[in-house]
């Protein structure tokens, strides 16, 4: 008998088969197994792209094309080999061989019938796994290269068995583990992917399907691990390209991942799971960019004792149908009535939610969901009761263990989406799930505001690890503008700059720089105003308007400052935006000449002298609330902001009667959004709005534009922002169209410096004090945001303790961050808040009669 539980099966995908540098790392870890006396059994991929080429080759060779589309699938596998020091028109003489065979076989009967497809496709993986064999080989890793198909057999539980997603038998094979023991006394080495037909033809795997072939193997083998190696260190609390403070997972049990998989975590197939657990085999999911990184460990035990949300996601394209009639309640056989047509018409229903007069159901976005079979069970669903389908909506979930016991915590998260209805509310039966399901533009901010409030991590945290923006692979930080953070680099020069006592803003001015030539380099806006609200400091105002910004003002004081801090500007690139102004302030911006925005009727209707001859811009409300939080969406039907559309006419008349002409629309909806498509809303419902006045020469989009936050709102991508605002100008091209971002342009641009001045523990909770709190920022107290804190002095020790931040005024919201993880913190520290530029110092007060902190430019 062999010593079965010896072996660890090792994944590999196609990302992590295609150079040289790659294969050292496999054979580092499988080395590593055998010197540690394990059996290894390597499971791989074809090379990156090749399955797609011999996906498309059938279609080829169909058009008489086959040599032209075989010819770079081998030069390929000659370039690895190549890399790899193997000849591969030896190695893959038969692969190369059958392939050109196969296709002119397809050439001649212009016939590629799956089972023609599934013989192609395999070669992918029969060819890139000769390569790894050899190469291991002469490495001098003994490797036994295996035909899968040998060793892994199709089910066959229907008349027709598949050819292109088939599963497999997977109970321990005591004959494979004989062979293995005579046939490998070293490793093995075997395609994903890939099986066999009772009747002995090739069959794929499908989707997942060298995962699943790797679990399949590892249950086959009574392995003792596996290890799934991809390109991502294993699960995350959320998809890192919404937010950088996604948490590594660092365990999960066999059920969550399987759930987390199956709500499209990306990762693992959900098919993966069910072999490995039935085997109780444990499994490891790997970065291979990041070899020596712990990855999430899958495992029938749970990470910790009690319950804990493990994950927060989002699905798009789901579909809700509402069934409603009275004929339900107290009767039986309803239900059974109404899912009958969707199982008749083979559609798969995901969550489900009843009262006593109605049934809503979601449909998962499916591309087998035509509209012309939406609307045959639409008909169907009609005899029973009255149907209701609401396309586009996002179903947000969240997963972990005992969701339920979480419930509580929710609420505050939830707040934020008042303004928005909750179709649907589905709380698993397994308590793994809870989902939301909401209108289709609102599942991303929810998903992000779910997460960031209520992932949170311990001390010595067993399930999470690092954040995706810790571990350095926030996608953001490739973009040409996120330099490492400034203040890391000019850390010596802040410790010097922070007082004794007090606390001060520091500002670095070429990151204002950067970011305000970022926006007036954009090529297809036509000019861009920087929001000086966000902050007033001269040397910022002069930097902005070095780099080619005009201003954008909210009072006459601030007009003021803006023409004394940069003279070069004339009054023609200044904005004013007042709202609730007093009739003085219309009056002095007219005189001055700058660029005036009317947000109501009240001045045109009360003060129409002031308006002969002057030209105007008009707010409007575009009912449509956006933003980081209730208290900066400037939209909506409870919004002081604008003019509701139904006023425009009115506002036409009066300016008329006034002598006025109307020449800009603008609309400002609302602060820190991330999403491109929010702008281009704006300019599609700006440029409708405009279509009856001809005056109208300019669309001004507003402000709001986003920054990477320790909350996860991401920076704006300006690229895309630029592509936007070209097909925006391209599909609307008589306006000129300007934009008025404030934070984007400083926030990350400073930072606030305190002393800490004493600590506290208590049995709960420890607390760090600092010398200046909610009188110098008051957004943690206002939005509850959440900016990044660290302890400057200590930066490079290690952070396991938690605290909570606060300051020294007398009121309980005088918390600048809760339960953060730090470095054991001492008195007369300095404590850095990252994200200060914006909003910051010019929102400070002087409560308790305490100095804010000043400020300084570095
Ligand atoms: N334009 C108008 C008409 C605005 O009302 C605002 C901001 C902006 C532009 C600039 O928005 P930004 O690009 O900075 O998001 N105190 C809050 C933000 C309030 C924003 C008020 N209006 C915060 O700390 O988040």
């Amino acid at each position: 008998m062999s010593d079965a539980r010896n072996w660890t099966v090792l994944k590999f995908g196609g990302t992590s088969v295609k150079s040289l540098a790659d294969w050292r790392i496999i054979h580092k870890r499988a080395a590593g197994l055998k010197a540690a006396g394990k059996r290894v059994f390597i499971v791989h991929s074809a090379i990156r792209g090749i399955s797609d080429a011999l996906d498309a080759l059938a279609g080829q060779a169909v058009a008489g094309r086959a040599d032209a589309a075989l010819e770079p699938i081998f030069e390929r596998h000659r370039e690895l080999a190549a890399e790899l020091d193997l000849d591969a028109d030896t190695l893959l003489a038969v692969e190369f061989a059958d392939l050109s065979r196969l296709a002119a076989g397809i050439a001649l009967t212009r016939d590629a019938s799956p089972r023609l497809k599934a013989e192609i496709m395999a070669k992918g993986e029969l060819m890139a796994t000769r390569l790894g064999a050899a190469w291991l080989n002469a490495q001098g890793l003994a490797t036994h290269w295996l035909d899968a198909r040998d060793a892994l057999t199709a089910q066959t539980d229907g008349p027709v068995q598949g050819y292109l997603a088939v599963d497999c038998d997977h109970a321990c094979d005591d004959d494979l583990l004989a062979r293995l023991d005579e046939e490998a006394s070293g490793g093995v080495l075997t395609q994903g992917f890939i099986a066999r037909r009772r009747d002995g033809d090739t069959a794929l795997l499908g989707r997942g399907g060298s995962d699943t072939s790797a679990a399949y193997f590892a249950a086959k083998l009574d392995a003792e691990a596996l290890e799934i190696w991809t390109d991502v260190p294993g699960f995350f609390s959320a998809d890192p390209r919404l937010t950088g403070s996604a948490r590594q997972i660092k365990a999960l049990s066999y059920d969550e991942a399987q759930e987390l998989a199956s709500m499209g975590a990306g990762v693992l197939h959900p098919r993966t799971i069910a072999p490995v657990r039935r085997a109780g085999i444990e499994m490891q999911v790997l970065c291979t960019q990041r070899p020596d990184m712990a990855g999430t460990r899958i495992s029938a035990a749970p990470s910790e004792d009690a319950p804990r949300l493990k994950a927060v996601s989002v699905k798009h394209g789901v579909r809700l149908i509402t069934l409603e009639t009275d004929g339900m309640w107290r009767a039986s056989g309803f239900l059974a009535q109404a899912f009958e047509p969707f199982a008749r018409h083979g559609v798969s229903i995901d969550l489900v939610s009843t009262s006593e007069t109605s049934v809503t159901v979601s449909l998962d976005a499916d591309p087998s969901l035509t509209t012309d079979l939406i609307e045959t069970l639409e008909t169907d669903l009609a005899r029973i009761a009255q149907v209701t389908v609401i396309e586009n909506c996002a179903a947000v979930s969240l997963v972990g263990r005992g969701v339920r016991a979480l419930l509580a915590q929710f609420g505050p998260a939830m707040e934020a989406f008042a303004h928005y209805p909750l179709r649907l509310v589905s709380q698993a039966a397994n308590d793994l799930n809870l989902t939301v399901v909401v209108d289709g533009d609102q599942g991303v901010a929810l998903c992000r505001r779910l997460h960031d409030q209520l992932i949170q991590p311990k001390p010595l945290d067993k399930t999470f690890g690092a954040s995706w923006r810790e571990i350095g692979e926030s996608p953001a930080q490739e973009s040409a503008l996120a330099a490492p953070l400034w203040w890391r680099q000019k850390r010596e020069a802040l410790l010097d700059l922070c007082p004794a006592e007090g606390a001060r803003y520091v500002y670095d001015l070429d990151t204002v720089r950067a970011r305000a030539s970022a926006i007036a380099g954009l090529k297809h806006l036509d000019r861009g105003f920087y929001a000086m609200k966000a902050n007033g400091h001269p040397d910022i105002l002069q930097a902005v308007a070095e780099a080619g910004m005009g201003i954008e003002c909210v009072s006459l004081a601030e007009v003021r400052a803006a023409m004394g801090a940069a003279p070069q500007l004339t009054a023609e690139q200044i904005l004013f935006t007042p709202n609730f102004a007093p009739r003085s302030e219309y009056a002095e911006a007219l005189k001055l000449g700058v660029h005036l925005t009317l947000d109501g009727l009240h001045p045109l209707k009360h003060w129409p002298d002031l308006f002969a001859g002057a030209s105007v811009t008009l707010r409007i409300n575009p009912q449509r609330p956006e933003g980081h939080h209730k208290h900066v969406r400037t939209a909506g039907p409870e919004a002081k902001f604008g003019l509701h559309a139904d006023e425009v006419a009115e506002a036409v008349e009066l300016a008329k009667a006034a002598g006025a002409t109307i020449t800009g629309l603008h609309v400002h909806s609302g602060s820190g959004i991330s999403d491109p498509e929010h702008w281009r809303r704006v300019g599609q419902f700006l440029s409708e709005t405009a279509r009856d006045l001809s005056d109208v020469k300019v669309l001004d989009l507003g402000g709001g534009l986003g920054v990477d936050e320790a909350s996860g709102p991401r920076r704006i991508d300006t690229d895309a922002l630029d592509i936007m605002l070209g097909e925006l100008k391209a599909a609307f091209p008589d306006y000129e169209f300007w934009l008025e971002p404030g934070r984007f342009i400083v926030a990350e641009a400073g930072v606030l410096l305190a002393r800490v001045t004493q600590t506290k523990s208590t049995p709960d909770a420890n607390f760090v004090g600092l010398a200046t709190g909610m009188n110098s920022l008051i957004r943690p107290a206002l939005y509850g945001a959440r900016h990044e804190i660290v302890n400057l002095t200590r930066l490079e020790e290690n952070a396991d303790w938690i605290a909570d931040i606060v300051g020294p005024i007398c009121e309980s919201a005088d918390k600048l961050g809760t339960q953060r993880l730090l470095p054991e913190t001492h008195e007369g520290d300095v404590m850095l808040v990252g994200n200060g530029g914006a909003y910051g110092r010019v929102m400070a007060s002087h409560y308790n009669m305490r100095e804010p902190a000043d400020e300084a430019v570095i």
